[in-house]
């Protein structure tokens, strides 16, 4: 169950540059796995948190990231 605390985290939003970003959600314990993959086309916007299902994230093709490490694009032009 989701508890106030995960609930309440972070968000970070993901910007799609180009169709087909993909949005790679990767589990949280003892096995690291992929479990989601969410598909972003060009423009779109998408947010999202950390939870107890999810403790990573891939992300491929060109996008970028807004976090609270700063705004990361995934390929320098
Ligand atoms: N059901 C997933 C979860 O609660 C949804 C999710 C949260 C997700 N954050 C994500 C999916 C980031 C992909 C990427 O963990």
């Amino acid at each position: 169950m989701a508890d106030t605390t995960t609930v309440l985290g972070e968000y970070f939003i993901i910007r799609a540059l180009e169709n087909g970003v993909q949005v790679i959600g990767m589990t949280r314990g003892s096995e690291t796995k992929f479990h989601h993959t969410e598909k972003l086309d060009r423009g779109e916007v998408m947010i999202a948190q950390f939870t107890e299902h999810t403790s990573a994230m891939k992300i491929r093709g060109r996008a970028i990231l807004y976090t609270k490490h700063g705004t990361i694009p995934t390929v320098e032009d």
